[in-house]
C-alpha cells in the first residue's frame, strides 16, 4: 500500500529512530499501525511501493511516519529492494562531493553535499539475521542519506544558511506548483 511521504518541517524527520530487536519491531507495527495484524513483510512492501511511486532509490521508515530504525534501497533483483534493519556504519572512507543529493521529503530540489565514497555497514534483515556489506559510490551515498534520516538529520543540514534557504525556497515553490 502506498503511504504518503512526510515532508520537511514534520518533527518525525527530526527524531532519532531507536534500534529494536526484530521481534520488537513486529510488535510495534502490530500496535501502532491503524491496520490490524500489520506485519513486517507488509510494512516493507508498503515502503517499497511508496519509494517506487515517488521514483526514489531509497526510503527511511520515519519518512512514512514510523519511528523504526529501518531503511530500504532499490536494487535490480526480482523483489526490487533490500531492507536494512538496525543499520550501523562500521567504517567510512574517502570524503568526496556528491553533485546532486535530493530527498523525497524535500521534493523539487537538490544540492551538492559531502559524502564518503566507501563504507562498511552492518544490519539485520527481516528474519533477524545479521549481515555486513561494503558500499561504494551511489550506493554508499544512498546509505549515508538514509542513515541521516534514521538519526533525525537531512542533507540540507550540511549546507550553509544561504544555500539552505535557496534549496528550501525552491522546494516550497515546487509544492505550490503541485498544489500543496
Ligand atoms: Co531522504
Amino acid at each position: 500500500m502506498f503511504r504518503k511521504v512526510v515532508l520537511e518541517g514534520n518533527q518525525i524527520l527530526r527524531t532519532e529512530c531507536p534500534a529494536l530487536p526484530v521481534d520488537k519491531v513486529k510488535e510495534v507495527l502490530e500496535t501502532t499501525a491503524s491496520e490490524s495484524r500489520f506485519t513486517l513483510d507488509q510494512f516493507l512492501l508498503d515502503m517499497y511501493q511508496t519509494m517506487i511511486a515517488e521514483r526514489g532509490i531509497g526510503l527511511a521508515a520515519n519518512q512514512i511516519g514510523f519511528k523504526l530504525r529501518i531503511f530500504i534501497l532499490k536494487n535490480k533483483t526480482t523483489t526490487g529492494y533490500d531492507e536494512y534493519i538496525n543499520p550501523e556504519v562500521l567504517s567510512e572512507e574517502e570524503l568526496t562531493t556528491f553533485e546532486n543529493e535530493g530527498c523525497l521529503s524535500i521534493p523539487g530540489t537538490n544540492a551538492k553535499t559531502q559524502r564518503f565514497r566507501k563504507l562498511k555497514l552492518r544490519w539485520q534483515d527481516r528474519h533477524g539475521t545479521t549481515l555486513e556489506g561494503d558500499f561504494e559510490n551511489m550506493d554508499a551515498f544512498a546509505v549515508q542519506h538514509e542513515m541521516d534520516h534514521l538519526n533525525g538529520k537531512l542533507y540540507i543540514d550540511q549546507l550553509s544558511p544561504v544555500k539552505r534557504n535557496m534549496v528550501l525556497k525552491k522546494h516550497k515553490k515546487f509544492l505550490r506548483q503541485r498544489g500543496e
